[in-house]
């Protein structure tokens, strides 16, 4: 395989292009990893691996079109997985315009990249639960409609439409992941679990989002990236969709509570704050379709947590530098006013 891995210095992009590399050199010759190095990526998770004559790291966006077709032909690259994108719901909400260049145009730059060049067998376009939008009951399987509730689900699922467009008008043997919620190391500390982590280290409030009661369906990374990999060894024609989930779900209080008790802080650290607008109540993956072709998780929630936890804790230096200058702004742009106006009770 003569791989390219996008957003590669990205929480998700840094952990398969480990599981990868992993793999014998006959299973992997070369593995190209691109980034953009946005706010989200960090160059620092994949520099040991510039030991490895099969890895080449390219600094570059995936919505240059002539970048990424210079790249795509240079390399000659057969598989192309696409973890590249703008993820950040709250930052969606506030600013829509780099989620619809970087995860739809990039995502089309990508696949004409791929089209282009003979010889392509796969392209993966790594997606979401979130297109599937809020899930009242049951449990979303593949072709359950798509109905994102954010601009971030929004953009996810145009991508994952066009996705489909090119294996049917072009044949490309493109297909599709849609996990659940991941957590693991390497995440960036704006999302949920390595935010409330990191706050919890440092002795600093929690912000839970409105009664706390929201349903995220976790899964290790680890699981996410054998997924991954799995995927890249089925037979599938293109247009293909495969769910992700360890189907656990957990209400985001008791996500807390678990990290709490982790870090021996107390339950006073909780602050409640004006919750998210249009924010999904429930997610809920049905992944039979790939457990039936032999994928399975392995981790379970409390032990991969618990394994998360002392990661952060272990790694404070990676994320202290995150967690300064422009994250600071950011931070107080999205917390200080909801902070001021907490309360340690659940909002209604
Ligand atoms: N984290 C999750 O729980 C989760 C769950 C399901 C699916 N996904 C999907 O997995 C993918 C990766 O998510 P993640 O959590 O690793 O995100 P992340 O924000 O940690 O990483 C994204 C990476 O993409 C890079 N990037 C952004 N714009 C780019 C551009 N224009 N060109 C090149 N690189 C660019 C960033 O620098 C960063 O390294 C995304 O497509 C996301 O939708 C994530």
């Amino acid at each position: 395989m003569r791989l390219v891995v996008t957003g590669a210095a990205g929480f998700i992009g840094t952990n398969f292009v480990r599981h990868a590399l992993a793999r014998s050199a006959d299973a992997v010759s070369r593995l190209v990893a691109v980034d953009l190095l946005t706010y989200a990526g960090n160059y620092a998770n994949l520099a040991d691996l510039e030991a490895d004559p099969r890895f080449r790291f390219v600094r570059a966006d995936i919505a240059d079109r002539d970048a990424m077709a210079t790249l795509v032909d240079e390399e000659a690259v057969d598989t192309l997985v696409n973890c590249a994108a703008e993820t950040h719901v709250d930052r969606s909400i506030a600013d829509h315009s780099p989620f619809v260049t970087t995860n739809v145009e990039g995502t089309l730059v990508l696949l004409e990249a791929a089209r282009q060049r003979t010889g392509f067998r796969r392209f993966l376009q790594v997606s979401t639960d979130e297109v599937y939008g809020s899930i009242s009951a049951g449990r979303a399987t593949e072709d359950w409609p798509t109905r994102p509730s954010s601009p971030y689900a929004a953009s996810k699922a145009a991508a994952d439409a066009f996705v489909q467009a090119y294996a049917t008008t072009y044949g490309l043997p493109a297909i599709i992941t849609r996990c659940s919620n991941n957590y693991g190391p390497y995440q960036f500390p704006e999302k949920l679990i390595p935010l409330f982590v990191t706050n919890g280290l440092d002795g600093e409030a929690l912000p839970l989002y409105g009664d706390g009661l929201n349903v995220r369906d976790w899964i290790h990374v680890e699981d996410h990236c054998a997924a991954l990999w799995h995927v890249l060894g089925l037979p599938a024609a293109g247009g293909e969709v495969f769910n992700v989930s360890a189907e656990h779900e957990v209400p985001n209080r008791d996500v807390t509570d678990v990290i709490l008790r982790l870090l021996d802080r107390p339950a006073s650290l909780v602050r409640y704050v004006d919750d998210r607008p249009g924010h999904d109540r429930r997610y809920a993956l049905d992944a039979t379709r790939l457990r039936r072709l032999g994928w399975a998780p392995r981790r379970r929630f409390e032990e991969g947590l618990a394994d998360t936890v002392a990661w952060y804790r272990e790694q404070r230096a990676w994320w202290e530098a995150i967690k300064s200058g422009a994250y600071r702004d950011y931070y107080e742009r999205m917390y200080g006013g909801r902070l001021r106006d907490s309360s340690a009770a659940p909002r209604s």
